[in-house]
């Protein structure tokens, strides 16, 4: 039976391309999404594979959610926490729900997606989970305080889990992409975002299939010796 991968904020953007490269890797996959039913839908009937809407920042929401998918497909053998968000600002304007809701989604997601799995995979002897992180995350980001907290913080985050897991199987990694071609880049305005891609070695924006690829890597069975890495896929931005 196929191994079950929930990809988290799977259903646009980078997400859905880590979602539809797992499919093609023979994984079940479970797309989990926040809000966008219309774009959950379109993903659902376009890839063929199982959307589940519940909030990552959610802690009981998370372990029902991840319950009902253990029920109804199976086992969760690998999770991959992609669902995010950004609140840019600059810290004098930034107020204390933009920070909150940045905190609770995207790092607080992958605490609680990995509470609700990490368990019965250790239990298993098997499992791949892949946070991902960002160069801004990495290099900081003017504007992005919470967003470069939150993403720094999975880095630490990954590099925990990982030593927790890996007597018993268990793969914890991170990706860092660059600046990738979704609306959430799409959302930087104009003037902001040609000086960022001219700063660019590579000279474009990346694709999210080139990051999927990554992860796709990163859950294969010949990367059971990696762990506790970060991969930056970032066309040369920042050389970590
Ligand atoms: N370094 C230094 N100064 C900067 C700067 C930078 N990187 N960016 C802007 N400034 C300066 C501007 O030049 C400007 O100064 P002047 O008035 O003297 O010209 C001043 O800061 C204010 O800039 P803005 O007019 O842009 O200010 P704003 O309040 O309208 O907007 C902002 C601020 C929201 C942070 C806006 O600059 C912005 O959106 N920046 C992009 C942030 C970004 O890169 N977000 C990434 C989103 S995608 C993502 O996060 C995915 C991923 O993982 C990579």
């Amino acid at each position: 039976m196929a191994r079950v991968a929930v990809v988290t904020g799977g259903t646009r953007g980078i997400g859905r391309a880590i979602c539809q490269q797992l499919k093609s890797d023979g994984f079940s996959v479970v797309a989990n999404y926040g809000g966008n039913d219309e774009a959950a839908q379109q993903c659902a009937d376009e890839l063929g594979i199982e959307v589940r809407k519940f909030d990552v920042g959610d802690h009981d929401a998370v372990l029902a959610g991840c319950a009902a998918i253990t029920s109804d497909i199976g086992e969760v053998d690998i999770v991959v926490n992609n669902a995010g968000i950004t609140r840019d600002g600059t810290l004098h304007k930034m107020s204390y729900d933009d920070w909150h809701e940045v905190m609770r989604i995207n790092l607080g997601g992958c605490f609680n997606m990995a509470k609700a799995c990490f368990p019965g995979m250790r239990e298993r002897g098997w499992g791949r989970i892949v946070n991902i992180g960002s160069i801004n995350g990495q290099a900081g980001q003017y504007g992005q305080v919470n967003y470069a907290a939150a993403k720094s913080g999975i880095h630490g985050f990954t590099k925990a889990l990982a030593q927790e897991g890996a007597r018993s199987g268990v793969t914890v990694n991170a990706i860092a992409p660059g600046y990738i071609d979704t609306d959430m880049v799409a959302a930087v305005p104009e003037p902001v975002l040609e000086k960022i891609v001219a700063k660019i070695p590579v000279g474009r924006l990346g694709q999210a299939e080139e990051i999927a690829r990554g992860v796709g890597f990163l859950c294969s069975e010949e990367a059971g010796f990696v762990t506790g890495s970060t991969m930056s896929i970032n066309g040369g931005q920042h050389m970590y």
